[in-house]
Protein backbone atom coordinates (compact mmCIF):
# COMPACT_ATOMS: atom_id res chain seq x y z
CA UNK A 1 0.00 0.00 0.00
CA UNK A 2 1.20 3.63 -0.79
CA UNK A 3 0.86 6.22 1.78
CA UNK A 4 -1.30 8.82 0.51
CA UNK A 5 0.10 11.97 0.44
CA UNK A 6 -1.29 14.23 2.54
CA UNK A 7 -0.58 17.66 3.37
CA UNK A 8 -2.91 20.21 5.40
CA UNK A 9 -1.99 23.60 7.12
CA UNK A 10 -1.26 23.31 10.84
CA UNK A 11 0.35 25.78 13.59
CA UNK A 12 2.82 22.65 13.40
CA UNK A 13 3.86 22.18 10.16
CA UNK A 14 3.72 25.70 8.74
CA UNK A 15 3.83 25.57 4.65
CA UNK A 16 6.69 28.09 3.54
CA UNK A 17 4.32 30.28 1.84
CA UNK A 18 2.75 31.40 5.20
CA UNK A 19 5.42 32.61 6.58
CA UNK A 20 4.98 35.55 8.92
CA UNK A 21 8.21 37.07 8.03
CA UNK A 22 6.74 38.03 4.55
CA UNK A 23 3.50 37.38 5.11
CA UNK A 24 2.33 40.02 7.32
CA UNK A 25 2.70 42.97 4.73
CA UNK A 26 0.53 43.66 2.34
CA UNK A 27 2.09 42.41 -0.72
CA UNK A 28 -0.52 42.77 -3.39
CA UNK A 29 -4.01 41.94 -4.36
CA UNK A 30 -5.11 38.13 -3.62
CA UNK A 31 -7.49 35.55 -3.29
CA UNK A 32 -8.26 32.38 -1.86
CA UNK A 33 -11.09 30.01 -2.45
CA UNK A 34 -13.87 29.14 0.80
CA UNK A 35 -15.52 26.36 1.07
CA UNK A 36 -17.19 24.03 3.54
CA UNK A 37 -19.02 20.59 3.98
CA UNK A 38 -17.79 17.95 1.25
CA UNK A 39 -19.07 16.07 4.08
CA UNK A 40 -18.26 12.42 2.33
CA UNK A 41 -21.11 10.39 3.59
CA UNK A 42 -24.72 12.65 4.10
CA UNK A 43 -26.27 12.58 0.71
CA UNK A 44 -26.75 8.91 0.53
CA UNK A 45 -27.37 8.77 3.89
CA UNK A 46 -29.47 11.47 4.89
CA UNK A 47 -30.77 13.33 1.30
CA UNK A 48 -31.53 9.49 -0.13
CA UNK A 49 -32.21 7.99 3.17
CA UNK A 50 -30.23 4.77 2.01
CA UNK A 51 -29.01 2.44 4.69
CA UNK A 52 -26.19 1.50 2.60
CA UNK A 53 -23.03 3.93 3.01
CA UNK A 54 -21.83 5.19 0.50
CA UNK A 55 -20.19 8.77 -0.99
CA UNK A 56 -20.12 8.37 -5.09
CA UNK A 57 -21.53 11.60 -5.44
CA UNK A 58 -19.56 12.93 -3.07
CA UNK A 59 -16.47 11.86 -4.50
CA UNK A 60 -17.92 13.17 -8.10
CA UNK A 61 -18.14 17.03 -6.35
CA UNK A 62 -14.92 16.91 -4.89
CA UNK A 63 -13.05 15.64 -8.05
CA UNK A 64 -14.71 18.27 -9.60
CA UNK A 65 -13.64 20.85 -7.10
CA UNK A 66 -10.05 20.40 -7.44
CA UNK A 67 -10.16 19.89 -10.94
CA UNK A 68 -11.46 23.12 -11.12
CA UNK A 69 -9.75 25.00 -8.78
CA UNK A 70 -6.46 23.84 -10.15
CA UNK A 71 -7.29 25.69 -13.07
CA UNK A 72 -8.17 28.84 -11.61
CA UNK A 73 -5.32 31.51 -12.83
CA UNK A 74 -3.29 33.09 -11.09
CA UNK A 75 -3.77 30.50 -8.38
CA UNK A 76 -5.67 31.16 -4.87
CA UNK A 77 -3.65 32.06 -2.59
CA UNK A 78 -4.97 28.30 -0.58
CA UNK A 79 -8.26 26.80 0.08
CA UNK A 80 -10.10 26.44 3.07
CA UNK A 81 -12.65 23.78 4.10
CA UNK A 82 -15.19 25.25 7.29
CA UNK A 83 -15.91 22.08 8.56
CA UNK A 84 -17.54 18.71 8.03
CA UNK A 85 -14.77 17.07 6.21
CA UNK A 86 -16.51 13.65 6.28
CA UNK A 87 -20.12 12.46 7.78
CA UNK A 88 -19.20 9.86 10.10
CA UNK A 89 -19.44 11.08 13.36
CA UNK A 90 -16.05 9.72 14.72
CA UNK A 91 -17.06 7.93 18.51
CA UNK A 92 -20.37 5.92 16.77
CA UNK A 93 -18.65 4.94 13.39
CA UNK A 94 -15.07 4.95 13.78
CA UNK A 95 -14.70 2.50 10.71
CA UNK A 96 -16.81 3.84 8.09
CA UNK A 97 -15.00 7.56 9.57
CA UNK A 98 -12.12 5.92 8.69
CA UNK A 99 -12.82 5.17 5.21
CA UNK A 100 -14.86 8.44 4.84
CA UNK A 101 -10.84 10.50 5.47
CA UNK A 102 -9.03 7.99 3.22
CA UNK A 103 -11.31 9.38 0.29
CA UNK A 104 -10.69 13.16 1.97
CA UNK A 105 -7.38 13.03 1.61
CA UNK A 106 -7.20 10.97 -1.50
CA UNK A 107 -9.27 13.72 -3.34
CA UNK A 108 -8.02 16.88 -1.79
CA UNK A 109 -4.15 15.73 -2.19
CA UNK A 110 -4.91 16.28 -5.82
CA UNK A 111 -5.22 19.42 -5.09
CA UNK A 112 -2.09 21.36 -6.81
CA UNK A 113 1.20 21.93 -4.39
CA UNK A 114 1.15 25.27 -4.67
CA UNK A 115 -2.50 25.36 -3.33
CA UNK A 116 -2.08 24.50 0.82
CA UNK A 117 -5.43 23.25 1.91
CA UNK A 118 -6.64 24.70 5.42
CA UNK A 119 -9.27 22.52 7.36
CA UNK A 120 -11.50 23.62 9.74
CA UNK A 121 -13.18 21.10 12.60
CA UNK A 122 -16.82 20.70 11.76
CA UNK A 123 -19.47 19.17 14.23
CA UNK A 124 -19.06 16.04 12.31
CA UNK A 125 -15.81 15.75 12.30
CA UNK A 126 -16.08 15.36 16.43
CA UNK A 127 -19.54 14.85 17.06
CA UNK A 128 -22.10 17.26 18.36
CA UNK A 129 -20.87 16.25 21.85
CA UNK A 130 -17.11 16.57 21.24
CA UNK A 131 -14.93 14.35 23.48
CA UNK A 132 -11.47 14.36 24.58
CA UNK A 133 -11.17 11.11 21.85
CA UNK A 134 -12.94 12.53 18.85
CA UNK A 135 -10.81 15.90 19.60
CA UNK A 136 -7.23 14.00 19.60
CA UNK A 137 -8.32 11.74 16.75
CA UNK A 138 -9.42 14.77 14.72
CA UNK A 139 -6.24 15.86 15.67
CA UNK A 140 -4.08 12.71 14.66
CA UNK A 141 -5.84 13.03 11.88
CA UNK A 142 -6.05 16.74 10.41
CA UNK A 143 -3.44 18.48 12.78
CA UNK A 144 -4.91 21.32 14.49
CA UNK A 145 -8.10 22.11 15.42
CA UNK A 146 -7.82 26.01 15.96
CA UNK A 147 -4.21 28.31 15.33
CA UNK A 148 -3.61 31.25 13.28
CA UNK A 149 -1.68 32.13 9.89
CA UNK A 150 -0.65 35.39 7.94
CA UNK A 151 -1.01 35.85 4.23
CA UNK A 152 -0.51 38.59 2.28
CA UNK A 153 -1.13 40.90 5.08
CA UNK A 154 -4.22 39.64 6.74
CA UNK A 155 -4.48 38.00 10.20
CA UNK A 156 -6.30 34.36 9.66
CA UNK A 157 -7.66 33.16 12.80
CA UNK A 158 -9.25 29.38 12.96
CA UNK A 159 -11.19 28.36 15.35
CA UNK A 160 -13.27 25.51 16.69
CA UNK A 161 -16.79 26.41 16.72
CA UNK A 162 -17.64 23.11 18.15
CA UNK A 163 -16.41 23.94 22.21
CA UNK A 164 -18.75 27.39 21.58
CA UNK A 165 -21.12 25.10 21.07
CA UNK A 166 -21.43 21.76 23.70
CA UNK A 167 -18.14 21.70 25.69
CA UNK A 168 -19.73 19.43 28.47
CA UNK A 169 -17.73 16.64 28.07
CA UNK A 170 -14.26 18.84 26.97
CA UNK A 171 -14.64 21.04 29.43
CA UNK A 172 -10.63 21.36 30.16
CA UNK A 173 -9.84 21.45 26.07
CA UNK A 174 -12.89 24.05 25.83
CA UNK A 175 -10.97 26.30 28.25
CA UNK A 176 -7.98 26.15 26.55
CA UNK A 177 -9.53 26.93 23.55
CA UNK A 178 -11.31 30.08 25.08
CA UNK A 179 -8.27 31.40 26.58
CA UNK A 180 -6.01 30.86 23.63
CA UNK A 181 -8.68 32.79 21.46
CA UNK A 182 -8.94 35.56 24.40
CA UNK A 183 -4.58 36.23 23.92
CA UNK A 184 -5.39 36.01 20.59
CA UNK A 185 -7.48 38.35 20.31
CA UNK A 186 -5.96 41.06 22.84
CA UNK A 187 -2.66 40.32 20.98
CA UNK A 188 -4.08 41.34 18.15
CA UNK A 189 -6.18 44.33 19.49
CA UNK A 190 -2.70 45.53 21.11
CA UNK A 191 -0.80 45.21 17.86
CA UNK A 192 -3.47 47.14 16.15
CA UNK A 193 -4.19 45.04 13.66
CA UNK A 194 -6.13 46.22 11.11
CA UNK A 195 -7.65 43.24 8.76
CA UNK A 196 -8.10 39.53 10.29
CA UNK A 197 -10.79 37.15 8.84
CA UNK A 198 -12.07 33.88 10.80
CA UNK A 199 -13.05 30.70 9.60
CA UNK A 200 -15.27 28.36 11.70
CA UNK A 201 -17.78 25.96 10.89
CA UNK A 202 -21.05 26.91 13.06
CA UNK A 203 -22.06 30.32 12.15
CA UNK A 204 -22.29 33.13 14.77
CA UNK A 205 -25.85 33.60 13.53
CA UNK A 206 -27.49 33.81 9.62
CA UNK A 207 -28.75 36.52 8.83
CA UNK A 208 -29.70 38.55 11.97
CA UNK A 209 -26.98 38.77 15.02
CA UNK A 210 -30.22 38.83 17.11
CA UNK A 211 -31.82 36.25 15.77
CA UNK A 212 -33.78 32.82 17.52
CA UNK A 213 -31.31 31.59 19.68
CA UNK A 214 -32.83 28.04 19.43
CA UNK A 215 -31.54 27.96 16.01
CA UNK A 216 -29.26 24.47 15.14
CA UNK A 217 -27.52 26.10 12.23
CA UNK A 218 -26.23 29.04 14.33
CA UNK A 219 -24.24 29.51 18.12
CA UNK A 220 -26.92 30.68 20.47
CA UNK A 221 -26.94 34.58 21.16
CA UNK A 222 -25.43 34.59 24.72
CA UNK A 223 -22.12 32.99 22.82
CA UNK A 224 -22.29 35.02 19.90
CA UNK A 225 -22.39 38.16 22.02
CA UNK A 226 -19.64 37.14 23.98
CA UNK A 227 -17.31 37.42 20.94
CA UNK A 228 -18.65 39.35 18.46
CA UNK A 229 -17.12 42.72 19.95
CA UNK A 230 -13.97 41.43 20.94
CA UNK A 231 -13.11 39.90 17.40
CA UNK A 232 -14.18 43.46 15.88
CA UNK A 233 -11.95 45.03 18.16
CA UNK A 234 -9.15 42.47 16.75
CA UNK A 235 -9.30 43.78 13.38
CA UNK A 236 -11.93 40.85 12.21
CA UNK A 237 -13.53 42.27 9.60
CA UNK A 238 -15.47 39.09 8.10
CA UNK A 239 -15.88 35.43 9.48
CA UNK A 240 -16.55 32.44 6.90
CA UNK A 241 -18.23 29.55 7.97
CA UNK A 242 -20.39 26.52 6.86
CA UNK A 243 -22.63 24.42 8.22
CA UNK A 244 -25.97 25.37 7.12
CA UNK A 245 -25.62 23.76 3.64
CA UNK A 246 -26.87 27.06 2.02
CA UNK A 247 -25.68 30.43 1.42
CA UNK A 248 -27.12 32.90 4.00
CA UNK A 249 -25.28 36.09 5.77
CA UNK A 250 -25.26 39.45 7.52
CA UNK A 251 -23.66 41.65 9.46
CA UNK A 252 -22.93 42.76 13.12
CA UNK A 253 -21.65 46.82 13.55
CA UNK A 254 -18.89 46.30 10.70
CA UNK A 255 -18.19 42.89 11.16
CA UNK A 256 -19.79 40.44 8.34
CA UNK A 257 -20.94 37.10 8.95
CA UNK A 258 -20.83 34.91 5.62
CA UNK A 259 -22.41 31.27 5.75
CA UNK A 260 -21.37 29.68 2.46
CA UNK A 261 -23.23 26.47 1.22
CA UNK A 262 -22.33 23.12 1.34
CA UNK A 263 -19.30 21.62 -1.70
CA UNK A 264 -21.69 18.29 -1.12
CA UNK A 265 -25.12 18.12 0.03
CA UNK A 266 -27.69 21.21 -0.23
CA UNK A 267 -30.41 21.58 2.21
CA UNK A 268 -31.76 24.53 0.45
CA UNK A 269 -32.06 25.76 -3.27
CA UNK A 270 -28.18 26.33 -3.64
CA UNK A 271 -25.74 23.60 -6.06
CA UNK A 272 -22.66 22.70 -4.68
CA UNK A 273 -19.65 25.23 -4.76
CA UNK A 274 -17.33 27.77 -3.80
CA UNK A 275 -17.04 30.95 -2.43
CA UNK A 276 -14.32 32.90 -4.18
CA UNK A 277 -13.00 35.79 -1.91
CA UNK A 278 -11.05 38.50 -3.64
CA UNK A 279 -9.06 40.91 -0.94
CA UNK A 280 -7.68 44.03 -2.41
CA UNK A 281 -5.89 47.03 -0.53
CA UNK A 282 -8.77 48.43 0.86
CA UNK A 283 -11.71 46.40 0.21
CA UNK A 284 -12.91 42.77 -0.11
CA UNK A 285 -15.40 40.94 -2.14
CA UNK A 286 -16.61 37.39 -2.68
CA UNK A 287 -18.92 35.73 -4.82
CA UNK A 288 -20.29 31.90 -4.71
CA UNK A 289 -19.88 29.85 -7.44
CA UNK A 290 -21.40 26.23 -8.66
CA UNK A 291 -18.62 23.81 -8.81
CA UNK A 292 -19.61 24.12 -12.43
CA UNK A 293 -18.77 27.38 -12.94
CA UNK A 294 -15.61 28.18 -11.09
CA UNK A 295 -14.09 30.21 -13.16
CA UNK A 296 -10.90 29.61 -14.88
CA UNK A 297 -9.31 33.28 -14.92
CA UNK A 298 -9.34 35.65 -11.83
CA UNK A 299 -9.34 39.41 -12.15
CA UNK A 300 -7.44 39.98 -8.82
CA UNK A 301 -6.73 44.00 -10.05
CA UNK A 302 -9.96 44.65 -11.39
CA UNK A 303 -11.35 47.50 -9.40
CA UNK A 304 -14.90 46.28 -7.61
FE1 LIG B 1 -22.17 20.82 10.28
Amino acid sequence: MTEIPWKTYTENQKFSCFDESTEKDWNGNFYFVQTADIQFGLIQRYLENNPQPGWAKETALAELAVEKVNRMRPRPRFMVMCGDLCDAFPEQQPELREQQEKEFKRIFSKLHQDIPLVCVCGNHDVGDEPTAKSVQAYRNSFGDDYFTFWCGGIFFIVINSQFLWDSSKVQDIAQEHEEWLNCVLAEAKKNKVKRAMVFQHIPWFLYSPDENESNYFCLNLETRMKWMDKLREAGVQYTFCGHYHQNAGGAYKDLRVVTTSAMGGQLGKDSPGVRVVRVQERTVDHVYYSLENIPSVIQVDQPE
